[in-house]
């Protein structure tokens, strides 16, 4: 356990600032330009831990590319065609390069293992393998969910597919292994998740159309090769998210975070914040981005009150539930989340070990099979947090100490680099 890296303010977070770009969309735009043969350009790509994995994956793979600070020059063209020998690739601590890379792979010749760090070796990949395999592709998973995945790459057909799970990594893996399909390949999601990879794809050339059902959306695509990206990627909405709380649950906060990914199936941790009571608003539309949308949000803290997040809400702030329960715990009223199963499989099991550490920092808080619930509001106390190796869940116990009484300790800081490089250094500024 270390000492949370910021303290207790004593004064409201005041200014502005900028976080690095998007992970979500960083990957994207380097595992669908290794795909376009020519040289793409990426400024603001993500410096996230979780960013530099897939770069060092496609390196595996033998791609070219040169890393100068935020500015990424990738030669596309990955040959499907490789030679016949098994290539091992490294996916580290990251999901979604070894599950969008799985839909690379297996329209791709040859034999791949995919591998990683213990605590992706525990998460499911069924959800992938299933898809794929119906294309065409031969995986074998460890207990038919589990990692290492290997992969033998095949002609794929393209299929219609509405997956088990809501989830943009399966969708996009699909995707990816449908431009390389013989025929038509549709995703049909009864609740649409982040749509990153349909927005590049579409930038890129391909014949995608997505139409809106309700809460959920039908993805057609006809396979085809991409023309090379050319794109600043704006700054992470996730992260941007954990200033915004940050704001929220500190009084006399009032901050601008500038160049933030907008793109409507990310920002809902910030529509949350509005239905609790926060002063959030856009006051800038940075030009210049054709493909994501960017604005300025400013976040002011106002008195905060309970909401119910319910599963139709949950794809676009998966991501940012850790935060919600912290901000509930300064809430009046009882926040429920429901609906969200999928946190018991992200880098940790989020619900237990959110619920757990809340509960020692001296919040009312209880695990539901399928979310959480926070009564609130509570004077948090202090105390130890374990982190499980849980980037999120370092980053949600480290904001309590702005809040808490008494010292805040949680393990595992340094996994925050995982997805938020500058974390401290950007709170800092603020404070
Ligand atoms: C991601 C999608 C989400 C999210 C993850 C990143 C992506 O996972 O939790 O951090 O970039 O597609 P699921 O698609 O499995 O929900």
């Amino acid at each position: 356990m270390t000492v949370a890296p910021v303290r207790r303010a004593t004064s409201g977070l005041q200014g502005r600032c900028r976080v690095p770009g998007d992970k979500s969309i960083s990957h994207r735009a380097a595992l669908l330009s290794a795909l376009a043969p020519g040289t793409s350009v990426i400024a603001g790509f993500s410096p996230a831990g979780d960013c530099r994995t897939t770069l060092a994956a496609l390196r595996a793979l033998g791609m070219q590319m040169t890393v100068s600070g935020d500015l990424l020059h990738l030669k596309g063209g990955l040959d499907r065609a490789g030679e016949k020998v098994t290539r091992e690739v490294d996916c580290g601590r990251s999901g979604t390069t070894m599950r969008l890379l799985a839909g690379i792979l297996a329209g791709s010749e040859g034999e791949f293992l995919l591998t990683g760090h213990p605590q992706l070796l525990g998460r499911p990949m069924g959800r992938v393998a299933k898809p794929l395999r119906e294309m065409g592709s031969d995986i074998g998973l460890l207990h038919h969910d589990l990692p290492p995945m290997r992969i033998r790459g095949a002609h794929l057909r393209g299929i219609t597919y509405t997956p088990d799970v809501s989830s943009a990594q399966v969708k996009s893996a699909i995707l990816l292994a449908g431009l390389s399909a013989a025929g038509p390949t549709t995703v049909v999601e009864p609740v649409a998740t982040r749509d990153h990879t349909e927005r590049l794809l579409a930038g890129m050339g391909s014949q995608i159309t997505v139409s809106r059902t309700g809460r959920g959306c039908r993805v057609r695509m006809e396979p085809g090769e991409l023309t090379p990206l050319h794109l600043t990627v704006p700054g992470d909405a996730s992260s941007a998210a954990v200033i915004a709380t940050a704001a929220a649950l500190v009084p006399g906060s009032d901050v601008v975070i500038e160049g933030v990914s907008a793109n409507p199936t990310r920002t809902g941790l910030l529509r949350v914040l509005s239905a609790m009571g926060a002063g959030v608003e856009s006051v800038g539309h940075p030009p210049g981005h054709e493909v994501e949308p960017v604005e300025d949000i400013r976040v002011r803290h106002r008195p905060l009150r309970a909401v119910r997040i319910e599963a139709e809400d949950v794809p676009f702030l998966i991501d940012e539930l850790p935060l919600v329960g912290l901000l509930a715990t300064q809430a009046t009223g009882t926040t429920e989340v429901v609906g969200a199963q999928e946190l018991r499989v992200k880098e940790s099991d989020r619900i237990r070990g959110l619920v757990e550490g809340l509960r020692r920092l001296g919040a009312d808080a209880e695990e539901l099979p399928d979310g959480f619930v926070v009564r609130g509001h509570t004077e948090l106390t202090g105390g130890a947090c374990d982190s499980l190796t849980d980037h999120r869940l370092a980053m949600t116990f480290s904001l309590a100490a702005l809040i808490a009484h008494g010292p805040v300790e949680v393990s595992g800081l340094k996994f925050i680099d995982d997805s938020f490089p500058g974390f401290t250094e950007c709170l800092g500024r603020l404070l």
